[in-house]
């Protein structure tokens, strides 16, 4: 029986599988520049978040329909289930859907459609984070937000994702205090590339409960100290940093580092069908690396409930 976990940092567009891609490829008459997924899964070789971020965003013209939005979190949930996932908050990047004719109104909806039997079929229970693109202007996602109002029923929270170096968290400064007033929860990447500044950003100017990432939180003992005195959960994410080169190895993980000066850390997976693995696939693979005991690999599960965006009765199930 695998751990019974949380996932909290998950991007529901990076659990697009080469199969699945293929698949809705076919159905909607696009054209992908690989002969097969043996052939794609070669270009699964990144140098860096950005190298990563291209072929993430170009893989994304294979959906198109509520159908095909359904599909890929409907073989997520599958997959996360299946390795322990009882509860999981999915990230989705709707600006990378709008841009391409795709309306957030399919994308939610779709999702949506998989999200409503979760809990029956695979006993998951979900949430949605919007997340905001950081790249692309504050205009737009004050845009975003209001464009997804007819659906926020369906939506937990914001996040703040894609290439950080040079987007500050506070750019976004408007965009979280209409969160804010719409009674969203708020997280944000921080903290993967970018300096220790940004980690403080999001928690002074945009209010994050929750920083995604926040590896860089160690080279600032006075955030590290803020970060432990109040408990601010990290959702860090151990085989999306070695493919992404933001640690050089996982032996060389400052996972156990972090637990042991005392900050709330989660394990997550990201983008899993790029990165080699799923939640569960993270917690062994970091797990066997830095030798954590099971006790510590179930202190971090727990973790990942206490940081949830539960109700306290709901929590109470998991904990
Ligand atoms: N970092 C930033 N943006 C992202 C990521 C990530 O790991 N995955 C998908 N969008
Ligand atoms: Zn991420």
């Amino acid at each position: 029986m695998p751990l019974p976990k949380a996932e909290l940092h998950l991007h529901i567009e990076g659990t697009l599988e080469p199969e699945l891609a293929f698949e809705l490829a076919a159905r909607n008459g696009v054209r992908l520049p690989y002969a097969d997924t043996e052939e794609l899964r070669k270009a699964y070789l990144f140098d860096d978040l950005q190298s990563f971020l291209d072929l993430y965003y170009s893989l994304m013209a294979v959906l198109r329909t509520e159908e095909d939005f359904e599909a890929l979190a409907e073989a997520y949930l599958a997959r996360a289930a299946a390795q322990g996932v009882r509860h999981a908050e999915i990230f989705f990047d709707p600006q990378a859907h709008t841009a391409r004719g795709v309306p957030i109104g399919t994308v939610v909806e779709g999702l949506g459609r998989a999200l409503d039997r979760a809990e029956s079929r695979h006993g998951v229970t979900t949430r949605l984070i919007l997340c905001f693109l950081r790249d692309k202007s504050a205009e737009s996602a004050l845009e975003t937000l209001e464009a997804a109002r007819p659906h926020l029923h369906r939506i937990v929270g914001v996040g703040l994702d894609s290439a950080e170096v040079g987007h500050p968290p506070a750019k976004f400064r408007e965009v979280y205090a209409m969160a804010d007033s719409l009674g969203l929860r708020k997280v944000a990447h921080a903290g993967e590339e970018g300096p220790p500044s940004y980690i403080t950003e999001a928690l002074d100017v945009l209010g994050v409960e929750r920083v995604d990432h926040g590896l860089r939180a160690l080279e600032d003992p006075e955030l590290v100290a803020r970060l432990v005195r109040d408990r601010v959960p990290l959702t860090l994410c151990p085989l999306s940093n070695v493919r992404l080169r933001a640690v050089s190895s996982l032996s060389a993980h400052p996972l156990r580092r972090m637990m042991e000066a005392g900050l709330m850390c989660t394990v997550n997976s990201d983008d899993p069908a790029y990165f080699g693995g799923y939640a569960g696939d993270n917690f062994d693979a970091v797990g066997a690396a830095l030798s954590l005991s099971s006790e510590e690999l179930r202190g971090l599960a727990r973790n990942s409930f206490l940081a949830a965006f539960l109700g306290e009765g709901e929590r109470g199930r998991y904990l």
